[in-house]
């Protein structure tokens, strides 16, 4: 632990306050590297006797902080970790930060499962740091797993994350295409879960610096129209589902009438365009007839 005064620590965050900075960003440095959260913060006192415990030396969270201001480079990269809905969860750049719209998928899934069901076998196709299948497993103790992901490096820290939050060996990782690892399972998966690459190609060319030059290409970028790989889920899906297994899957906010039109060609009923917290029609669910 280092040790500095509080004083020294509230005039800089004041004067970063005051020279315009993103003072959220600042309170999320401070508590991801710094190890002190924003409500910790305020109960202190301001005074050069006081000190405050910090876990890097004060003239490193600067530096990390610059860095930040300097090149763009997302705090959640910079501090290696990111918090998603009750979890910390490791990052690095061959992982997508976990976004805060697509919170509200492990609640879609939890609910859409009647609780009689007892042996749920779901898949999380394109499981990046792990943070839908670790959150799913932690809410239904009685779900088994299978997370898929193209990326060895994403899948290790996904691995990671799962022996760091959970104490059960519920989630079995997998690298390949989509669903083509899963073989073994098909026709057995009662609920598959996917937030894919689906940014169009005019859209990814806009994408601000922070998300172009630090997040991984591969975990956003969705083809011209956004959606190949969403079309390619979607017509393996009914090899895999049960028949009545559901599909929820993440998608633009302007996607979802495609999508629907998708899973109906393929055989899905109970088609829905679900908003997220902000209002968008950001997932579309359907069940496998
Ligand atoms: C939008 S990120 C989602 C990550 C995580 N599920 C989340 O919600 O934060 C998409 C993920 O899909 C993975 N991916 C991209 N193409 C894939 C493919 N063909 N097969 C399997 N996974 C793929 C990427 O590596 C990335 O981890």
């Amino acid at each position: 632990m280092y040790e500095t005064s509080t004083k020294d620590l509230f005039l800089w965050i004041r004067d970063n306050k005051n020279s315009g900075k993103d003072i959220d960003e600042l309170y999320l440095l401070l508590d991801l590297v710094g190890g002190i959260s924003k409500n910790d913060l305020l109960q202190l006192k301001i005074n050069s006797k006081y000190k405050v415990s910090l876990n890097v030396d004060f003239n490193s969270l600067k530096k990390k902080w610059t860095e930040h201001l300097r090149f763009s480079k997302p705090i959640q990269y910079i501090s290696g970790s990111s918090y998603w809905r009750n979890f910390k969860f490791e990052l690095n750049t061959n992982v997508l930060i976990p976004r805060v719209e697509t919170e509200k998928i492990v609640e879609i899934a939890s609910n859409i499962i009647s609780s009689e069901d007892e042996k749920i076998i779901f898949a999380d196709l394109g499981t990046g740091s792990g943070s839908i299948a670790i959150s799913l497993v932690e809410e239904n103790k009685n779900w088994k797993g299978l997370a898929t992901d193209i990326d060895m490096n994403a899948l290790h820290i996904a691995q990671i994350n799962h022996k760091k939050i959970s104490s059960e060996s519920n989630i079995n990782f997998y690298c390949g295409n989509w669903w083509e690892p899963l073989r073994d399972y098909a026709g057995r998966i009662n609920l598959a879960i996917s937030n894919p690459p689906y940014i169009p190609r005019n859209v990814y060319e806009r994408l601000p610096s922070a998300v172009i030059d630090f997040e991984p290409k591969k975990a956003l970028y969705g083809g011209e129209d956004g959606l190949s790989h969403i079309k390619q889920i979607i017509s393996n899906a009914p090899k895999f589902l049960v028949r009545g297994g559901w599909l929820i899957l993440e998608n633009h906010f302007d996607q979802s009438k495609k999508i629907k039109n998708l899973l109906k060609e393929y055989g899905f009923d109970s088609l829905k365009t679900i908003n997220d917290t902000f209002g968008i029609g950001r997932f579309t669910i359907g069940r496998y007839k």
